[in-house]
Formats: structure tokens, sequence, C-alpha cells
């Protein structure tokens, strides 16, 4: 028998050398921005309230960079590749409270680089919240009065990026949510962190779904590392046709990078659009959400995107559609410089009286 290097390999012989999606996850540079793993706590009282067995949040609030939230995994890959283009400034988009904007503008300042963002919505009256932390952090606004569309803020995004070139500079353009195939990766490492803080078996992961970079992370990432789990999306913002589409689309190129495949139609991708009414408005549901999740649990939500998407999860729950006896886990995915651009809100629950203070003595 010929012995050789050389020698083909029987076909049952063969090992494909091709790298797994877990190895290529793992290849894949990322700068770290975040810190994780987060922690997986069990609220009790919150499940109990809800008719749940067993209900976990993922606490995806404390990432770390700039008071914490989902886009520290995102940008974790998206910063590698904007590093590797030598870029000297990133410029982003959002609305007026954008989480994304903010972290993007830590991201940059941690790595060096200046942070430039087009924010929209309706006029500015104080710098508060995640507005307030922009300033901090020194990134240079744009503000689109009364217009938060993406196409508006896309296109003005570039027409800066555009001035910038023309004066040297070498700026990266990030679209609105960080979402990118690329920064879907974040939660397809969530997904395998998860699995492991879980264990095997049936679960239904809730989450809050803005512009679906990390609701398309976290199915691909489920498929991969918790077979048996159902994930489902509530709407911040968009239709549940609008999610399945641009869920898709991110998805595939998510699972492109990987190498993976993922057999998906639209009916599969499980989203409820009915917890919210437009966009950064405060619902009814979404307050008492945050009221039982803090007064329960001192565990704290914001009004645009945990707060709505923690109803779903309740009104889901008590309405079975949720199974009560599979372990169920929040994805707590931040938010929260938010809360304090709604104090006058959330004013008329203060129990504060104002008292005298007794009359200082002689000798003090
Ligand atoms: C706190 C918070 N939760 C959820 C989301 C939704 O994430 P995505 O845009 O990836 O759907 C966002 C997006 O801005 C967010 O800021």
């Amino acid at each position: 028998m010929k012995h050789g290097k050389d020698r083909a390999l029987p076909k049952s012989d063969q090992v494909d050398s091709s790298p797994s999606p877990d190895e290529l996850l793992d290849r894949i540079p990322r700068v770290l921005l975040a810190d994780i793993p987060t922690p997986l706590q069990e609220v009790p009282r919150l499940a109990r309230t809800a008719g749940l067995t067993k209900l976990f949040i993922k606490r995806d609030d404390q990432t770390g960079l700039a008071m914490g939230g989902n886009k520290a995994r995102k940008l974790e890959y998206d910063f590698a590749e904007i590093l590797n283009q030598g870029s000297d400034v990133v410029i982003t988009v959002g609305g007026t409270q954008s989480n994304h904007a903010v972290m993007t503008a830590a991201a940059a300042r941690r790595n060096g680089l200046d942070a430039k963002i087009v924010l929209g919505g309706p006029g500015v009256t104080e710098y508060q919240g995640n507005l307030l932390l922009d300033v901090l952090l020194g990134a240079e606004i744009r503000y689109l009065e009364n217009d938060d569309r993406n196409d508006s803020l896309a296109s003005a995004m570039e027409e800066w990026a555009e001035t910038l070139r023309r004066e040297g500079r070498r700026p990266y353009t990030l679209p609105v949510g960080g979402t990118t195939g690329m920064g879907a990766l974040g939660y397809v490492r969530a997904m395998r962190e998860l699995a492991v803080q879980l264990g095997p078996g049936p679960s239904q992961i809730v989450l809050a779904v803005g512009s679906c970079g990390t609701f398309a992370g976290a199915i691909l990432g489920a498929r991969l590392y918790m077979p048996e789990a159902r994930v489902i999306g509530i709407s911040v913002s968009r239709s549940r046709e609008e999610i399945a589409g641009r869920t898709m689309e991110v998805m595939a190129e998510s699972a492109r990078i990987l190498g993976c495949e993922v057999t998906l139609t639209h009916a599969g991708i499980e989203s409820y659009d009915c917890y919210h009414q437009e966009y950064g408005v405060p619902t009814d549901s979404g307050r008492e959400a945050i009221l039982s999740c803090a007064r329960l649990e001192g565990i704290l939500l914001d009004p645009v995107y945990t707060g709505k998407s923690m109803a779903g999860l309740i009104d889901l729950a008590r309405r079975r559609i949720l199974d009560p006896a599979v372990p169920t886990v929040f994805i707590h995915t931040g938010g929260l410089p938010i809360l304090f651009a709604f104090e006058r809100g959330f004013r008329d629950l203060a129990q504060c009286t104002m008292i005298q203070s007794p009359p200082r003595r002689e000798s003090e």
C-alpha cells in the first residue's frame, strides 16, 4: 500500500478541516468592551405575579460600557473592523435618547477615537438621560429636529462623513442600532453564555426588538447552542412583518459569516407588535411593568425598551402564550439612562413629606 503525504484519504477517512461556527465565533476579531458573562438572576416574586414557575433576568444591563446594555456586545465586533480600517472618527445615528449612540461614543473614546452622532426627534429642551452622557463623552451632535426617520438620519450621516473625508479624516459610519450581521454575532455569543448558565432543556427567551440585530443574533445563537429554546421578540417600534424581514436579513448575514445555514421562514420568527404605540412614547403597561420589577425585585427597567418588553412578557405569560412550566428568561438589554429623561412621568409616585428640621441648640 502506498503511504505518502499526498495520498488521498478514502472518503470515509477525510476530515473536514473547515472551522465550525463555534470555532469561527472565537476566531473573528473583536475588541473587548463588555463585562461578560453577565449574571443570570432568578426573580421568583415577579415569576409569581406573571404565573410562571421559573423566571430569570439575564443582566445585560450590566455589560458595563457607559452604564451597560446590549450594544456593548455588538460593538465588540464592529470596533475590531473600525480599528482594522484605521478609522479615526466614528459616526452613528439614533433617536434623541439612543443607547446605541452613547455606547458607540464611549467605545470610540475607549479606543482613542472621536465620536460624532446624528440624532433626530422632538426639539431638545434639556440635556437629560443619554443626551447628557453624549455631552459628557464629548460626542459632537447634529440634531434633526422633529425627524427621526432612518433614511433622513442615514443621509445626514453620509453627508457628514463626506465632509470629514474631504478634510482628511478617516470616518467610519455605523448604521442605526449598530445592526450589522457582524455586530449580531455578539448575541450569538450571548446565547452560548446563556446555554451554560441555564443548562440543557426547553426555555423561553424574551427580549426587546428595535433594529433587529439583537433578536437576529439571539435566534441564530439559540439554533446553535440552545436548540430547545423559543426566542420571542417584543417590538418597540416596527410591525411584525417588518421585524420578520429585517431579522431574516441580518441573521442570514451572520450565518454566512459563521459558515452555517439557517432554514427559517418568516412564519418561524415569533414577535409581538402590540406592546408599543409609537417608538419612544411610554405606555401604561410599560409603566406597570417598570413598577412591578422595581418593587418586587429591585431591578430597574426603562420606559422605551425594557419596560415595554417586560410588559409583553407578563401579558404573554398571563394569557398562557408562554408555557408556565418552561423556564423563561428576560434579556435585560439596558437603556437605564433613559429613565432620567422621563422623570415627569413618575413624579406622581413620590412618597415624600417635607418635614421641619429641629431647631439647633446654642452649643452646636
Ligand atoms: C435598551 C435597548 N434594548 C433593546 C434594543 C433593541 O435592540 P436592537 O436594535 O438590536 O433590536 C435597543 C436598541 O437600541 C436598546 O437600546
